[in-house]
C-alpha cells in the first residue's frame, strides 16, 4: 500500500508511461504499470513531471519591496544599490518575514521548491539574517532555503562587513558570499576572494560569490576565484554568480579562462532577466547583451545554473518567481533554440541548479525525497515555450499546491473550439 501513486507520468529524460509510487515520503519507485493501492492516486495523463524547480541565485530579504521608498528611476545597478541604502534604515524584522514568506507562497505555488538567498550583511544590525533565519526555519516543511552572507557594500570597502560576515556565519548563514568587482580596487577585489575563500574553507563551508557583475572586460575576479578554489580544495563548492564581465572579454582570454574554471569545478550561475536589463547600460549601439557565455560555457563541461535575481525590488520590477520565464530569458539571450539547447535551459533551472546548491536527493529516482511537479505540458521543450501550469506540486510525497489546467472555450462563429495550449506539438522531433 502507497501513500501516492502519480501515473501515466512522462519524465524530463523522455520516459514516457511512467507511474511513481511514494512511501513515507520517498520515492519507493518509478517503472510502469504499478498495480498497488494507494492511498492517493493522480492520473498525469501524459503531462511531464519534473523535479522541482531550483532558484540558485536570489535575494530573499529585498523581494517584494518595489516601491518601497520609491521607483528606481534610472533602473540601474547602481541606482538599485542607492535605493536598497535608502530603504535599509527603515526595513524592520516583521516586515522582512512577511514579505519572504509571501514569496515562499509564490514560488511553492509555481513548483519552485529550493532557493538560495543572498542576504546583504552589511547593515551591522544584522537585521536582514535575522529575519531571513526565521523564513529559513518557518519554510523548511515545504522549501529548501540556503542562505548566503552577501556584503553588498563590499567586504573590505564597508567598515563593519568583515566582523559582520564573521557574526552571520556564526548564527548559521549557510554559505560565504563576496562581491569583489565593488571593492575599491582590482587588488581589494583580489584580496577579498582569497580571504572570503580561506574563511570557507576553514569553517568547511560553500562559497557563491557575486563575480565581475560587470560590462568591463578586464574585470577577472572569476579568475582568482578559480585559483583560491584549487588552492583550497573546494572544488564544485564555489559559485561565481553573474559572470558577466565574460561577455565582453576578449575570447582568446576566455580560451584560457574556462579550463581553469573547469579545473575548480566552478558552479556557473547566470540571472538571465536581470543581466540583460542592468548591462550595457554605458554602451551606445550596438549595445551588449551582458550575459555569461552560457552555451560555450556548458560545452566545455562547466555546471550552468540560471537563478531570478530578483522579484518587484530595487533592481527588477518584474517577475514573478516562475523559473520557466527565467529559462526562457536565458534561452534567447544565449540563442539557444536548438532542441537540446532548450533542454539544457530547463536542466539549467532545475537539475543543474540543484546541484550548483549541492542538493542531495534530487530528482525522481528510487531512495530520493518525493518533491515533484505535474506541469500542462508534453515535455521540458513545451514546458518553456508555455509556461506551463503547475498543476500540481508534491513535497514530501503531500500535494501542497494544485491549480486548474489552462483551457479556453472559444465562441467563434462556425468555430466552436476547446483551446488546450499543450496539444499544440511540433510535426517532428
Ligand atoms: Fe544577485
Amino acid at each position: 500500500m502507497f501513500d501516492l501513486i502519480v501515473s501515466g507520468a512522462t519524465l524530463t529524460d523522455g520516459r514516457r508511461g511512467m507511474d511513481i509510487a511514494v512511501l513515507d515520503g520517498k520515492i519507493a519507485a518509478v517503472e510502469p504499470g504499478i498495480t498497488a493501492p494507494a492511498t492517493r492516486r493522480i492520473d498525469a495523463a501524459g503531462h511531464l513531471v519534473s523535479p522541482p524547480f531550483v532558484d540558485c541565485h536570489f535575494h530573499m530579504d529585498a523581494t517584494l519591496s518595489l516601491g518601497m521608498p520609491r521607483m528606481n528611476q534610472s533602473g540601474t545597478l547602481l541606482e538599485g544599490i542607492a535605493l536598497w541604502g535608502e530603504l535599509k534604515p527603515q526595513l524592520t524584522h516583521d516586515g522582512l518575514v512577511e514579505r519572504a514568506l509571501r514569496y515562499c507562497d509564490l514560488a511553492v505555488s509555481q513548483g519552485l521548491l529550493a532557493i538560495r538567498s543572498h542576504v546583504d550583511i552589511s547593515d551591522p544590525r544584522l537585521l536582514t539574517v535575522e529575519a531571513m533565519l526565521d523564513v529559513r526555519e518557518r519554510v523548511k516543511p515545504y522549501l529548501d532555503l540556503q542562505l548566503v552572507a552577501f556584503p553588498q557594500d563590499g567586504y573590505f570597502r564597508s567598515d563593519g562587513a568583515i566582523a559582520a560576515l564573521t557574526r552571520a556565519l556564526d548564527m548559521g548563514v549557510d554559505v560565504v558570499g563576496g562581491i569583489p568587482h565593488f571593492e575599491r580596487t582590482m587588488a581589494d577585489g583580489a584580496a577579498s576572494v582569497a580571504a572570503l575563500c580561506r574563511i570557507a574553507a576553514e569553517r568547511g563551508l560553500p562559497v557563491d560569490m557575486h563575480c565581475d557583475e560587470s560590462d568591463d572586460p578586464l574585470s577577472r575576479h572569476v579568475e582568482t576565484l578559480a585559483a583560491e578554489t584549487v588552492r583550497h580544495g573546494l572544488q564544485g563548492r564555489v559559485a561565481g554568480s553573474h559572470l558577466t564581465s565574460m561577455h565582453s572579454m576578449d575570447t582568446y582570454y576566455v580560451s584560457k579562462l574556462i579550463p581553469l574554471m573547469h579545473e575548480a569545478d566552478l558552479q556557473v550561475i547566470a540571472n538571465p532577466l536581470i543581466n540583460i536589463t542592468l548591462q550595457g547600460r554605458h554602451d551606445g549601439y550596438p549595445k551588449r547583451r551582458g550575459q555569461t557565455r552560457v552555451p560555450e560555457l556548458m560545452a566545455a563541461g562547466l555546471n550552468v545554473a540560471f537563478g531570478h535575481d530578483c522579484v518587484m525590488d530595487p533592481w527588477y520590477s518584474l517577475g514573478s518567481g516562475d523559473m520557466l520565464e527565467v529559462a526562457s530569458m536565458g534561452l534567447h539571450v544565449g540563442q539557444m533554440t536548438s532542441r537540446d539547447g532548450i533542454r539544457a535551459c530547463f536542466d539549467a533551472v532545475t537539475v543543474n541548479a540543484a546541484r550548483a546548491m549541492g542538493l542531495t536527493e534530487y530528482g525522481i529516482a528510487p531512495g530520493h525525497r518525493a518533491d515533484m511537479v505535474i506541469l500542462q505540458a508534453t515535455d521540458p521543450i513545451e514546458a518553456i515555450r508555455l509556461r506551463a501550469t503547475r498543476l500540481a506540486v508534491v513535497r514530501g510525497g503531500t500535494v501542497i499546491s494544485e491549480t486548474p489546467a489552462r483551457r479556453s472555450a472559444l465562441s467563434l462563429p462556425g468555430r466552436p473550439a476547446t483551446v488546450d495550449p499543450a496539444e499544440y506539438a511540433p510535426k517532428s522531433d
